[in-house]
């Protein structure tokens, strides 16, 4: 596959790639739907009219919107031929947009001037608990080596109903939150900022289509309301967290902020990449198996750059691959009673450790609770986060003659705010 545009062989977004995404302009506010590719955004409402196949030719006005969820509404079919259709537009072989111009002027942006807002209106969030070494690892902390795994846990897929409200895109600065915090077990909590501030590597995927109320998604099409995925960094406030966790789970330990790469990629895109599934004993229950495999290679990477240095530390290198349960059965799961869901709903992997402590997907568990302090390049140690530490994340597919780049989450963690 051949693109008229230049770029070098490893770049993130070469033409078999496409993510789209939102941004707007400091010349032109509204925001618009785009696709990256090499280091530029095509445009895509400034090429609606060129989505002349049998798809998509009634629904042009899908690229002309502020979110992509109405594009994510359609179906499959739909997303295959948008990303042919661009393929081909990018195309050696096609002249409609490499010999104009004018409209190369007016749908080519430079990624470099764009301003990325989140890619779709996040209806519903949801995260799960996916990784089984880091949840073997969390399970040991807390409880021992051999509980470490709560009984359910290889029986179903384990999550809780997030806040979509607070989910923010890349970029987006997190500050280190107030809340009640357990100083000694049998004293009364004090109220504080929270002093173990922690990243969660994560990657998640937006719902494409939607489903009605009363039901389920079964098992063996759930690939077909995977629209497509970014990488998450479920920011975390251990301590506030650990006092206010039972019996519900998760609360304000996690809403005060997830951050989200801008780009989404899709399935399509990560075809080539996909891999065995983990494998899993016990067998899982029938509405939860599958005979495709629907695992990915993703590398994924985390970064601290200190404040006032411009020396970044990788603290962690993990891949997507050592998800024990698959987003097939995470969405046939979570739709099981009936519970329906939208276009643009959100779902989170859980932080995805791997079973070497360099690939540890949290901080909680690379300094294993703050007993191992972790020493980064400028001389500075970390148990957990201090205040203006930028955290990178990465993730890419590495293949033999081109990559698939998810590009990156970033997010500074500032001193709490005074009230
Ligand atoms: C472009 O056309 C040539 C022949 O004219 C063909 O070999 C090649 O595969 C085509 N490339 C694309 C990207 O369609
Ligand atoms: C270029 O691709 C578009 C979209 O697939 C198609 O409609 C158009 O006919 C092609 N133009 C040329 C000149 O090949
Ligand atoms: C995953 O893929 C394997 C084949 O590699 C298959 O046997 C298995 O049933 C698939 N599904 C699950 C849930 O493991
Ligand atoms: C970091 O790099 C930027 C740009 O390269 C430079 O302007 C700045 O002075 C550097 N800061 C430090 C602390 O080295």
């Amino acid at each position: 596959m051949a693109c008229f545009l230049k770029y070098p062989k490893y770049c993130d977004y070469p033409i078999e790639n496409l993510p789209y995404g939102v941004f707007s302009t400091p010349s032109n506010p509204s925001h618009r739907i785009g696709v990256a590719i090499a280091d530029v955004i095509l445009d895509l409402s400034q090429v609606a009219h060129l989505f002349t196949g049998p798809e998509l030719n009634r629904y042009q006005n899908v690229f002309k919107e502020a979110t992509l969820n109405n594009f994510m509404a359609l179906n499959p079919k739909a997303w295959k031929e948008a990303r042919e259709t661009i393929q081909s537009l990018l195309s050696v072989n096609n002249t409609s947009l490499q010999n104009d111009a004018h409209l190369q002027s007016r749908a080519f942006i430079p990624q470099s001037d764009a301003i990325m807002h989140l890619p779709a209106k996040i209806g519903d969030y949801t995260d799960f608990y996916s990784s089984i070494h880091h949840a073997t690892n969390v399970g040991s902390m807390f409880r021992s080596r051999e509980s470490a795994l709560m009984p359910n846990w290889k029986y179903l897929p384990v999550g809780y109903h997030g806040r979509a409200s607070s989910v923010v895109i890349s970029g987006t600065p997190i500050h280190r939150p107030h809340g009640q915090i357990l100083l000694a077990d049998g004293t009364p909590p004090v109220f504080g900022t929270s002093k173990l501030m922690d990243f969660e590597l994560e990657m998640a995927f937006f719902v494409g289509g939607s489903t009605k109320f009363g039901e389920p998604i079964p098992i063996q099409s759930a690939h077909e309301h995977v629209f497509g995925f970014v990488i998450m960094n479920d920011w975390s406030a251990r301590d506030i967290q650990k006092w206010e966790y039972v019996p519900l789970g998760p609360f304000t330990a996690k809403n005060l902020g997830t951050s989200i790469s801008p780009w989404v990629v899709t399935t399509f895109a990560l075809k080539p990449f996909i891999v065995d599934n983990y494998s899993q004993d016990p067998e899982p229950l029938p509405y939860l198996k599958h005979s495709d495999n629907y695992n990915f290679d993703i590398s994924l990477q985390v970064d601290i750059t200190p404040k006032g240095t411009n020396v970044s530390t990788t603290v962690c290198r993990s891949n997507f691959k050592y998800l024990y349960w698959t987003v097939k059965q995470q969405l046939a799961h979570h739709t099981i009673t009936g519970c329906n869901v939208n276009p643009g709903d959100l779902m989170g992997s859980g932080t995805i450790s791997g079973d070497t402590s360099d690939s540890f997907g949290s901080l909680l568990e690379l300094s294993w609770k703050g007993t191992k302090p972790l020493t980064l390049l400028d001389g500075s140690q970390r148990k957990f986060l201090a205040d203006g530490d930028t955290v990178t994340m990465k993730a890419v597919c590495e293949g033999d003659s081109y990559n698939i780049g998810f590009g990156t989450c970033v997010g500074t963690l500032l001193p709490a705010i005074v009230r």
